[in-house]
Order: structure tokens, then sequence, then C-alpha cells
């Protein structure tokens, strides 16, 4: 193919965890076999009960289930804490960097974390908060979100995680979807010297939940917030209050541990619900073997507990395996464009795993901010979230890694639960570009728009055939569509959403989403999602939305939007309509472009022939194919005489 391709270092080869010929044999030996496998991998983890059965998975229509584990017990929490306490209890758990250069950094030792973890679990006890209750989670990068979760999977609740850059409208859907009666907040959030307002949005969006009675508002800020006495709680003084002893409730393998909305093609964003035996297995696992983790070596993600990143690679996977996990409060920009790199110096980051949006955003910047630091500690790289492009691999390999630490770039979804296609540092040659191969027991495979199997280097949909431990389970609240979205295009298989390619030597190549759903900065967004938005306007009439290239975002937003006859679309509107979806929505829906018409390209039956719109927003209009089904095929030249000048 005649790309770069980066032989394993001979160091990683001869003393990483798994060598290239040992991922070859365990590979084999997951999908040959996998109740053999994942009755041995199952043994990772601390069971209370220990299973007896192992797989139970049907992709099938008539008998479909997806039960790992199935008869086993165990606590997750204890996982993450308990099980350290003997021998790591004075290990640093959570190294916290805040937002700004001001305030003083925090260390959490394992026993730190296990006591407020206690205490906040008998605080939700006291609150009334009961095994299998949601209680939803809207807080900013604070060691406080990890207790949280961890305190919820003490007691067996279910954690609903809200972005904190979601608007009061979409925290308030999250929280009536889920039929959540507490939230936990804080006062204000702080990223990049910008004062979030948490409390308030949440104050906001209670006034579409009347369900809701408890609010447990953490001071992270101290500001003057709204406090509704009866229903507003202080987090510290609450939580002082309680024993600092709690003990982990038992709780299924197919038990739920989390809830985490997330974009689809259609509708409402989803509750893509995870349960807690095959899901700890999963993730703790790939974060051992991806990141050849020991314990004792200090590990950052830099990615956001309210993404399934912050979930699986900030606290759970990392606590299983008694790590040392960066948290970090604020974002690679602020102060400057140091600052990821002074944060790696300050704490010897042995291993960081970041969103390429975030290198490319930096790389922009020149490589002084980079250079200027040491990042002698850096071990290995890790990217995630969407497809990096050669030029940023390369960019972060020999500048942030100086030439020396490998690259593990995995694709996964908030679906997988972990990692699936990945390099392993001491096993896999890495291809700039590519995610390379796949984890032990997935079998991707790729197939033509007809379902038909594709052999050897193609291009094609990628599908997994088989089921893995961390798996999603379920829609929340709706299993018809679980099995409808994945199942349902190809029988039996998994279907990813994701377009890819398969090269000579059996690498992946994520091509990127071929369902309505786009990845601006690495967060998923639902086309329509932003659509209904828009739609919501009083003076919009119609709204199509596709992905557009962009150079750090990956993709940008380009709306086509149709006003009422008798609005006179101007600048004004625009600003006003970009201003509207970012309350509608959050900050990271903000439409990049929005290109007025007085109509959008239809069939004669009125469908919108999405396919012409995502050719005008990716600037390829020499060919548009067919336009002769068109209703009115002159819309179309009226689109392209209109396109707005971009950058
Ligand atoms: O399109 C793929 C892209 O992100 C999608 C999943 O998004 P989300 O559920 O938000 O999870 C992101 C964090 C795992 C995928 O369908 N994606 C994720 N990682 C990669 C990727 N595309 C290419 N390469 C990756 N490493």
């Amino acid at each position: 193919m005649g790309e770069a391709v980066y032989p394993v270092p001979s160091e990683w080869a001869q003393n990483a965890l798994v060598d290239a010929a040992g991922y070859d044999e365990m590979y084999r030996q997951s999908v040959e076999n996998p109740e053999a496998f994942w009755a041995e991998h199952g043994q990772r983890l601390d069971w209370i009960k220990p299973f007896t059965k192992v797989k139970n998975t049907s992709f099938d229509e008539a008998d479909f289930g997806i039960r790992w584990f199935e008869d086993g017990t165990l606590n997750l929490s204890a996982n993450c804490l308990d099980r350290h306490l003997a021998t790591r209890g004075d290990a640093i758990a959570i190294l916290w960097e805040p937002d700004g250069l001001g305030e003083p950094h925090r260390e959490i030792t394992y026993r730190q974390l296990h006591e407020d973890v206690c205490r906040f679990a008998n605080l939700l006890k006291a609150k009334g908060v009961r095994k299998g209750e949601r209680v939803t989670i809207y807080l900013p990068m604070v060691p406080e979100a990890a207790v949280a979760m961890l305190a919820c999977a003490r007691i067996g609740a279910i954690h609903s995680i809200v972005f904190a850059g979601f608007s009061p409208d979409a925290l308030a859907g999250r929280i009536t979807d889920c039929d959540s009666r507490i939230v936990l907040t804080s006062d204000e959030g702080l990223r990049g010297g910008r004062k979030v307002p948490l409390k308030a949005n949440v104050d906001e969006a209670l006034k579409q939940c009347p369900g809701v009675d408890t609010v447990i508002m953490l001071r992270r800020t101290g500001a003057d917030v709204g406090f509704v006495e009866g229903r507003d709680v202080d987090w510290a003084s609450a939580a002082a209050q309680q024993s600092a002893d709690c003990a982990p409730e038992e709780i299924g393998a197919e038990d739920p541990l989390f809830i985490l909305y997330t974009s689809g093609s259609t509708g409402k964003p989803k509750g893509v619900l995870h349960t807690t035996g095959g899901y700890a297995v999963w993730a703790s696992m790939t974060h051992q073997y991806v990141f050849d983790y020991r314990p004792g070596q200090i590990y950052w993600c830099a990615a956001d507990i309210g993404w399934v990143t912050g979930h699986s690679y900030v606290v759970y996977g990392p606590l299983m395996n008694g790590a040392t996990t960066v948290m970090f409060e604020g974002v690679p920009n602020f102060p400057d464009a140091s600052r990821f790199w002074q944060v790696v110096d300050k704490f010897k980051v042995e291993i960081f795993y970041g969103a390429p949006t975030a290198l490319r955003a930096l790389m922009r910047e020149g490589d002084d901010w980079v250079k200027k630091t040491s990042r002698a500690s850096l071990r290995l790289l890790g990217s995630v979230g969407e497809p990096i492009n050669p030029e940023a691999w390369e960019w972060y390999h020999k500048v942030v890694g100086d030439s020396r630490c490998p690259i593990v770039d995995t694709w996964w979804q908030t679906e997988t639960g972990g990692a699936m296609i990945t390099p392993l540092p001491g096993a896999t040659p890495l291809k700039p570009g590519s995610a390379s191969r796949p984890f032990f027991g997935v079998k991707p495979a790729l197939l033509d728009n007809d379902g038909a199997l594709l052999e050897g280097a193609t291009d094609g949909c990628l599908v997994i055939t088989d089921s893995w431990p961390g798996q999603m389970r379920s829609v929340w609240g709706d299993h018809e569509r679980f099995f409808q979205t994945y199942f349902s295009t190809f029988k039996g298989m998994y279907f990813t959403g994701d377009g890819c390619r398969r090269d000579e030597d059996g690498y992946y190549w994520i091509t990127g989403r071929i369902d309505d759903v786009i990845n601006v900065s690495g967060h998923r967004m639902g086309t329509a999602e932003i659509e209904s938005a828009l739609v919501a306007h009083a003076k919009v009439a119609e709204a199509a939305v596709v992905g557009m290239p962009h150079d750090i975002k990956g993709q940008g937003i380009y709306a086509f939007v149709t006003c009422n006859v008798e609005v006179e679309p101007d600048e004004a509107l625009r600003r006003e309509l970009v201003a509207w979806v970012r309350h509608e929505i959050g900050p990271i829906a903000t439409p990049d472009v929005i290109q007025f018409a007085p109509g959008l390209p239809k069939t004669r039956s009125g469908k919108i022939m999405r396919r012409i719109l995502r050719k005008i927003g990716e600037n390829d209009v020499s060919n548009l194919g067919d336009t002769s089904t068109l209703a009115d095929p002159s819309v179309v030249d009226n689109l392209l005489a209109n396109r707005p000048l971009l950058a």
C-alpha cells in the first residue's frame, strides 16, 4: 500500500505483556474457544459468587439475548477499591489536576477513595436510593465524580452521567428518560478559566422534571447559587455525617451498572445500558493489555467522564487494575498550549491517552509549546474517538513522543464498553491512521450493502459477528429499539454504523460513520437531533444537517435551513439560530455553517435526498449523482449557487 509501518520497538517486544506471537495465540484461543478463554480471564475479577456459566449470547431475532457470567455475583466498587487496600492502600488512586494553575492538585489514595465512596454510598442510601434506581450525575471533572460513580456501583444504583457541557434541556430529557429522582451536581464547573453554571442549569432543567426530589450539590467554586430547601443537599457536610463503612452490595453479573446516552441516526439519544460483570472484565482487561499497564505506573486518559472513554479508561478500567489515574479538570490550551505536556511532566505521566481533535488543535499552535516541556516520562501514547489522520499521527509520534513511544489507536464505541480494534504495544507494528487488529474475542467482518460477506483487502460496512463481554445489553426502556438499531440491518450481526477498509495485512482502517451520525471533535451527534433543535425555532420551517470536513474538529456541522415564508433570512437570523442550537443542545452542537435555502432536495415522495446535501457539505459537487428523481431539480441549482464561502 506504500503507507509507513512502524515496527514494534525491541524493548517493547521483549518486555510487554504480549508480543506478536503471544497475540496470535491468545487471539486464536479467544475466537476458537470463547467459553474457555473467558472462563479463564473472568477470573481477573474478585467474584462474590463465582460464575459457572460463561457465555450465553445470540444475535438472532428468535432467541436474541446477551448474557455473560450470568450466575456470578460481584461488586464493581469492591473490585476497584477494597481489593487493593491490603497491598496498595496508600498508593495514589486519583491524581487530580485543576483547571487553573493557581490551585493545588490533589492526591487521593485508594484508602481515602474507599472512605469517600463509602460515605457517599451511605449518603445515597440515606436519601432513599435503592439497588436498580437511576442516579443522574452532572458534574465537572472532579474526583467527586468518580466517588459518585463508585458509590452507585457499591449499592447497585445505576448511574447516568450527563456531560457537563449539555444544556438544561438536554439534561432534562435524559433525567426524564431514565426516570431518575436524584441529581448530583456542583455549584459551577471550571473549564479553561471560564465558569459553567451547572447548578443553575440543573435548576432550569428540573422545571421540566417534577419527579426529582433530591439534588446533592458539591461546592466547587463557592459561587452564590440557588438552594432549594428540602430538595438540595450540601455534598460535603452531608457526606461527612455518614459512616465510612459501607459493605458492598452483592450484584448479579447481568445487573445494570450504568446508562450513558448517545446519539443515533434517528430519534432522541438512546440510553446505552451496560451491565456489571462482562463490562468489568472488558474494561479492566483492555486497559491492562492495550496500555500494557503495570501497577505503579502513572496513567492519564484525558477524556471527560461524561463520555464512555471517561467511564472505562479514567475510572473503572484503571482502578480495577490498581492504577494511578490522572484526572484533569481543564482543557488542552489553557492557560496555554503547553498545558497537557506540563501536566505530563508534573506527574511524570508514562501513558497518555487523548483525542485526535485535541492533537490537531495543538499541532496548529506549533511545536515549540510541546518542545519546551520534557515529556521524558512518556512511554506510550493512545488515541480515541475518531479517525486520526496520518499527519496528526506522525506529529503525535514524532513531536509529542519524541519518536520513542508507540501509539495505540483504539477504535470502539459507547456501545462496545471498551477497545475493540487496537494495536497492542508489544505485538502490533503500527500504521498511522489504522486501528490495526481486533482485541481478543472480537470478530470483525466487512459486508457490502446487501449484507454479503467480503473477504480479503476490501472496503465495507463494519460488523462484529459474535458477542464480547463488554457489549451493551439494551437501550434503556426500549429493548426492541436495541435489537432494531444494531441487529436488524445485517441479520445475526452487530452493526457498528462505521465504514471500514481492510488491507492486505488484515489491518482495519475506520473510514467514519455511514449512518446519519457525525463525529464532531470526537463527540458523537445525530444529525436528526440538531435538525429537531433547528425546527423548534419559530422562524424555521425545515432543516437538514450533514457533516462537513473540518481541520480541527474532524467533522463540522453544516445545516441547511428553510425558513417560514414570511421570514427574510439574514445574518442576524443566522447568528440567532447558532445561539439557539447551543442553547437547545449545548456548545458542542454549534453549527459551523448555516445555509438558508428556499427548498431542500426531495424525492417526489417527499424524502430529503441527503446524499446530495452530504456532497455539498463535503464540497464535492462535481458529481452529485442522479438528480432526476427529484421533485424539483432546480432546488439543487439554487443550493449550489448560494453556498456560503468557506474559509
Ligand atoms: O465512528 C467511530 C468513531 O467514534 C464512534 C463511536 O463514538 P462514541 O460512541 O462516542 O465513542 C467514542 C469513544 C470510544 C465510532 O463509531 N471512533 C471512535 N474511535 C475511533 C473512531 N473512528 C476511528 N478511529 C478510532 N480510533
